[in-house]
């Protein structure tokens, strides 16, 4: 690789787009596991450094060759572990550009496009989710740094209405926060509250019911034995169930109370987009904050999640990045994303966000929430009773719990078959104490024939256990 001359960019770059169109091509029949061991992996892609340069075909065309086997067909259309969303055409291709462009959408000087495409797709969300026109908007890398920006917000605001300038003295010294949050909670709540300082030890928990739905009459009394500044956590679906909290008498209550309410809806959240499934976030809007993911539900390619927030000045005030010379701030309506990142430097994640909305249009995006959690319902009538096979939860977005047998065991085996066969891709849980298998629908790219495809290879590996 010289600097010297001019890089003929078309073979490299055409290369690599009839590796990556040939990939996309084979989702549909590809083994959705990797077949492929640690040891090979290491093996092929492994060894010391080089001692000097390389052509870029000949490193892509080894990169392609030694990940090949190690590849999972997540954004296929039978991958139904953890919550992943699969990738939209025109997400994918936008994607791909903003990485030849690489525009670094610290500021709006740094990249005038790239705010603007991360200004309006923002505004587009919000649109779709029915939130206020004034949030504020923060593209980060996923849920979990949602959660973390929004909460860090949070904890600005609570402070700062008792008082106490938490950016300039820290937590120690100040009143304590109380967060109060469900039984259920997403997991990367508590690690938001590790990093934010505020810590797990003073969490107060609120029961959940059968569905992992926080009981939201024992809120009332749970905020009323809080001293001081409080945060409240709702879940806008349950990572295992799908099921939501009582949104709008959960944010009643602790508005009243003059808490901070935070919404985790990760996924849930897009259920706003939806005609059909809008009732299930009633009342979101009167939340304080919302992390959620592009990542998910709308198919943008990793990584894209969306911190929320009602207060824009507490957003910024939080995570806002600080004053220096050479970073010349914007004015005039001119987005300038470290505002509201707590990030400076990163890509240019707006662009993918935009060409998966403008792609789906309004009525695409409810098409795509409800076509996930039909296919949910269709996994879950196919399989409930099938087989040893009974359904655990409620099926009301797109998540579906399965248990095998009456033992944990039986459970396991079934989901490690079904690993192993490759059909299809699930992981296992465990729900209220047993062991479940845990199916997650959501990418544009699975049909019913998928699901049926994949109903068939679960009973066939249930069969023999
Ligand atoms: C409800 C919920 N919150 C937070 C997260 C974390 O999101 P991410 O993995 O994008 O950081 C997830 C991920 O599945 C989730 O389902």
């Amino acid at each position: 690789v010289s600097a010297t001359g001019p890089v003929d960019w078309g073979p490299l770059l055409a290369g690599t787009a009839g590796r990556a169109a040939a990939f996309l091509a084979s989702l549909p029949d590809r083994v959705v596991g990797p077949p492929a061991a640690l040891d090979d992996l290491l093996a092929a892609l492994g060894g010391p450094l080089p001692d000097g340069p390389d052509d870029p075909e000949a490193v892509v065309a080894a990169l392609a060759a030694g990940a090949d086997a190690g590849l999972v067909a997540m954004a296929g259309p039978r991958y139904f572990g953890f919550v992943t969303g699969g990738s939209l055409p025109a997400a994918v291709a936008a994607d791909w550009l903003a990485t030849a462009w690489d525009q670094n959408a610290v500021l709006y000087v740094a990249s005038p496009a790239a705010a603007v495409a991360e200004e309006v797709a923002a505004g587009w969300v919000l649109d779709l989710l029915g939130l206020p026109d004034g949030a504020s908007v923060g593209l980060v890398t996923g849920g979990q740094a949602a959660n973390t920006t929004c909460l860090a917000a949070a904890r600005h605001h609570v402070l700062a209405a008792a008082g106490w300038d938490v950016e300039r003295h820290g937590l120690a010294g100040g009143p304590p926060v109380t967060v109060v949050v469900g039984a259920e909670r997403h997991s990367t709540i508590d690690r938001s509250l590790r990093l934010l300082g505020i810590g797990t030890g003073r969490l107060v928990v609120v029961p959940s019911d059968d569905q992992g739905r926080m009981v939201v009459g024992d809120l009332a009394g749970a905020l009323d034995a809080v001293d001081g500044p409080a945060i409240v956590c709702l879940q806008a679906g349950n990572v295992n169930t799908g099921a939501f909290d009582d949104l709008a008498t959960a944010c009643e209550v602790a508005g009243r109370r003059g808490a901070w309410t935070h919404v985790d809806g990760a996924f849930g959240l897009w259920a706003a987009a939806s005609d059909r499934r809008r009732h299930l976030v009633a009342g979101a809007a009167a939340a304080d904050s919302w992390a959620t993911d592009a990542h998910k539900v709308p198919n943008v390619p990793y990584d894209c999640g969306l911190a929320i927030c009602a207060h824009p000045a507490s957003h910024a005030a939080a995570v806002g990045m600080g004053e220096a010379a050479y970073l010349p701030r914007s004015t005039g309506g001119r987005r300038d994303a470290a505002r509201w990142n707590p990030e400076a430097s990163r890509r240019a994640r707006g662009m993918p966000l935009w060409a998966a909305l403008r792609s789906l249009g309004r009525s695409g995006m409810a098409d795509l929430v409800d076509r996930m959690c039909d296919l949910a319902g269709r996994f879950a009538a196919a399989l409930d009773g099938a087989g040893g096979a009974e359904v655990l939860n409620d099926v009301v977005f797109n998540q579906v719990l399965v248990r095998f047998g009456d033992d944990d065991a039986t459970t396991a085996e079934v989901v490690r078959r079904v690993q192993d066969d490759g059909t299809c891709w699930l992981g296992g849980t465990t729900w209220h104490g047993m062991g479940a298998m845990r199916i997650s629908v959501c990418s544009w790219a699975t049909t019913e024939a998928d699901v049926d495809r994949s109903v068939e290879a679960i009973l066939r590996c249930a069969d023999p256990v």
